[in-house]
């Protein structure tokens, strides 16, 4: 399924932030629990389930807003971990002696079965009926090795890549729950072990959030993880986290434990809290037991579980099976099915997006599932509705599709009104009134005025955002009182604002108005690609622009050129050249661009380059800060010698390049796909010869095996 982006980007179609705080909230929110899913999918399963430029937008859309919004960000915001340099605190990396590992997943009890006969096999038995598990809880929190040293506390870590985490001793030690000192522990002793957030807990939090006129936070995880994450250990004390062991990690000289159970057993008379819901297991048919038991009862927990871990009890068992390089094959993970809750489906709305799609979508009794309050659903289309069957004043069911996305399942027919009729897709547009269409063949609706108020507002909010123009000043609150008072009706108009009108609309003082004037001067300067960027032409997204601005050197010539001739450019293609080609066709997109000429917005693209073009069709990513390069010249002296600098590592990444405060998530991606690191240095010497160091060349490599997985793309 690679509907995730699609999908919240609808949402953000129905749901439009403004500057109300809430929305704003809701929709950072949003972008966050999206970008986290995508992160885990990536790390944990090597899954990339969008383009990473959908990705890279969602990350730029969510940077905007924070920087728009510094009182509404997150402690545990994903743009802490990804691209730039981390916000908030730096945490020195611990090495762990013992891997830290993920876990495989069964989805279903079949899976499960599979899994259990065929451990059943490697052992060599008939079958798994008399195969000894645990049965644990997983607990959905933070993972986290303790390390003791003679019975004394001395390192707490995350686990961060597996191999590699980040010291957070001082704020787990205000964890009430995990011993200081431990009576009769052996010389070395690793707990491995989830920080949670009891619900209870995060619940009176959150009333105290509501109180002091604060947002909430969205879920007891994040929030865990954001209290790991304070510079100030008082602040995580503050927010009541629990622990719960259930691994041994490096142990050094200590008792003889023969089985996961005994192990655990142990590690409770040490003091740790270890979970009383563990059981010991024998059979493939009792896993399933255990899955159903859990499946009805999870929300008898004061914790959020998001599955249970099922381990062969045994270690020598454990030893015999032993791991693949992710995951243990001894252990599994066993999903349960989406927490599924009823609410009043208040009335069925209809938004529409810059492109004119028209997107129906549900407005619900406000619901608490899956870990966040649910509102708003989209419900993509008019056949989806249909299908459905939901009509206002059902009950509906409501669930998170992948976790993440609030999704109606449908209506409980038993409680439907008598009179109840089914909803029908409006004839015309909410917005400006005129008839919508829905072309042949097509699942969706548009509203084909293009100056429809609701599509111009969209469009130009699109225009004025950070990954088109960046317009400082200029967001979705202005851009609504621009058109609402006239002033301006498309994108253009913003380059011949008369700011003295703007001076006298209500709440525009002169710093704001100050702030919108400077804003527009410093986008006359953008490139030529974030112009490109801005009009929105569909399939045209920032490489194909950089690339058409790079080959044409001028709006002029992108304008006059036929498809073939953009088509031809290296990056662009038939598709995104017949686009644009039809785009510029048009009368008003000309006049568009007359207003743009006129209020003295830059058309010229960069400056073609003569500098060797050594990195021609390689992809490399740069995370942290270099000392000899900022992130917009290292991504300069990349695409300047014929490379592309993509936001994201995937296995056509050549290299990464790695300087201070790296993205957590880029390096592990690069160390799972086996793309080479490089540091600095490195670096220079690959821009100076192309060749990325310590990769041996095609030739030098001929004898040698191929590294395992994935191999590097081409390194010569
Ligand atoms: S055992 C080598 N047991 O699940 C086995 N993990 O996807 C390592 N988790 O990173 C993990 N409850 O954060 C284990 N009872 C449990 C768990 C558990 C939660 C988490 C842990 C780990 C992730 C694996």
């Amino acid at each position: 399924m690679s509907v995730p982006v699609a999908r919240v980007a609808g949402v953000s179609e129905t749901v439009p932030t403004s500057d109300d705080p809430t929305r704003v909230a809701a929709r950072m929110a949003e972008l966050a629990d999206e970008i986290r899913r995508l992160d885990v999918r990536y790390h944990a399963e090597g899954v990339s389930d969008v383009p990473d430029a959908d990705y890279d937008a969602m990350v730029r859309e969510l940077r905007a807003l924070e920087a728009e919004h510094p009182e509404l960000v997150a402690d545990d915001s994903p743009t802490a971990s990804v691209g730039a340099a981390p916000i908030g605190a730096t945490f020195a990396p611990v090495e762990h002696r013992v891997p830290m590992m993920s876990l495989d997943n069964a989805f279903d009890a079949d899976e499960l079965r599979g899994w259990a006969e065929r451990l059943a096999r490697s052992l060599e038995r008939e079958d798994a009926s008399d195969l000894e598990f645990i049965g644990e809880l997983k607990i959905d929190g933070i993972a986290m090795s303790l390390r003791y040293e003679d019975g004394v506390f001395v390192q707490a870590a995350t686990r961060g890549n597996g191999k590699v985490g980040e010291d957070v001793t001082a704020n787990v030690a205000t964890i009430a729950s995990i011993p200081e000192r431990l009576d009769g522990a052996p010389p070395v002793l690793e707990v491995r072990g989830e920080v949670y957030m009891p619900n209870s807990t995060f619940e009176a939090l959150n009333e105290a959030q509501e109180a002091a006129g604060k947002p909430r936070y969205a879920n007891p995880r994040n929030t865990t993880a954001g209290s790991l994450r304070q510079k100030d250990p008082t602040i995580t004390a503050s927010r009541g986290l629990d622990f719960w062991a259930y691994q041994l990690g490096e142990v050094v000289d200590g008792p003889d434990t023969p089985r996961q159970s005994d192990a655990l057993d142990w590690l409770g008379e040490l003091g740790f809290p270890v979970n009383p819901e563990r059981r010991r297991i024998v059979g493939a048919d009792a896993l399933v037991g255990f899955v159903e038991q859990w499946t009805e009862h999870r929300h008898d927990l004061d914790y959020d579980i998001d599955g249970l871990v099922f381990k062969i009890d045994g270690l020598d068992l454990q030893r015999a099976l032993g791991s693949t390089s992710k995951a243990p094959r001894w252990a599994i993970a066993s999903k349960l099915p989406p927490e599924e809750r009823t609410t009043t489906l208040l009335a069925i709305e209809v938004s529409v997006g810059r492109t004119g799609k028209a997107t129906p979508f549900a407005v619900l009794d406000p619901v608490f599932v899956g870990g966040s309050t649910v509102q708003m659903a989209t419900l993509h289309n008019d056949d989806q509705v249909r299908l459905k069957d939901v009509r206002p004043g059902d009950t509906v069911i409501v669930r998170k599709a992948g976790d993440v996305i609030p999704e109606v399942v449908g209506p409980v027919l038993a409680d439907r009104a008598a009179d109840s009729e089914p909803w029908v897709f409006p004839s015309d547009c909410p917005t400006c009134a005129e008839p919508l269409v829905r072309p042949e063949g097509e699942a969706h609706t548009f509203c084909v005025n293009p100056f429809c108020p609701a599509r111009q507002q969209a469009q130009i909010e699109y225009f004025a955002s950070r990954g088109a123009m960046d317009i400082d000043g200029v967001g979705e609150r202005t851009v609504a009182l621009l058109i609402a008072e006239g002033l301006i009706v498309d994108s253009g108009d913003l380059f011949h604002l008369d700011f003295e009108k703007v001076g006298e609309l209500e709440g525009y003082g002169q710093t704001s108005v100050d702030n919108m004037r400077a804003g527009i001067d410093a986008a006359r300067g953008r490139p030529l690609a974030s112009l490109l960027v801005g009009l929105g032409v569909r399939h045209l997204g920032p490489s194909g622009a950089e690339a058409l601005a790079r080959a044409f050197g001028h709006l002029d010539a992108i304008m006059a050129a036929d498809v073939e001739a953009m088509a031809a450019v290296d990056g662009v293609g038939p598709t995104i050249a017949g686009s644009v080609a039809a785009y510029f066709d048009d009368e008003r997109a000309k006049a568009l661009i007359e207003k743009f000429r006129s209020g003295g917005v830059n058309l010229v693209g960069p400056e073609v380059s003569e500098t060797e073009q050594t990195l021609a069709g390689m992809a490399v990513v740069v995370t942290g800060t270099l000392a000899g390069f900022s992130r917009d010249e290292a991504a300069d002296a990349i695409k300047s010698r014929g490379g592309k600098s993509p936001g994201s590592v995937s296995k056509k990444t050549a290299a990464v390049v790695v300087g201070e405060s790296p993205g957590a998530s880029k390096l592990t991606k690069a160390t799972d796909l086996g793309v080479p690191i490089l540091d600095e240095a490195g670096f220079v010497s690959l821009l100076e010869t192309g060749v990325v160091p310590g990769v041996p060349t095609e030739d030098a490599a001929s004898d040698e095996a191929a590294p395992e997985g994935d191999a590097p793309a081409d390194a010569g």
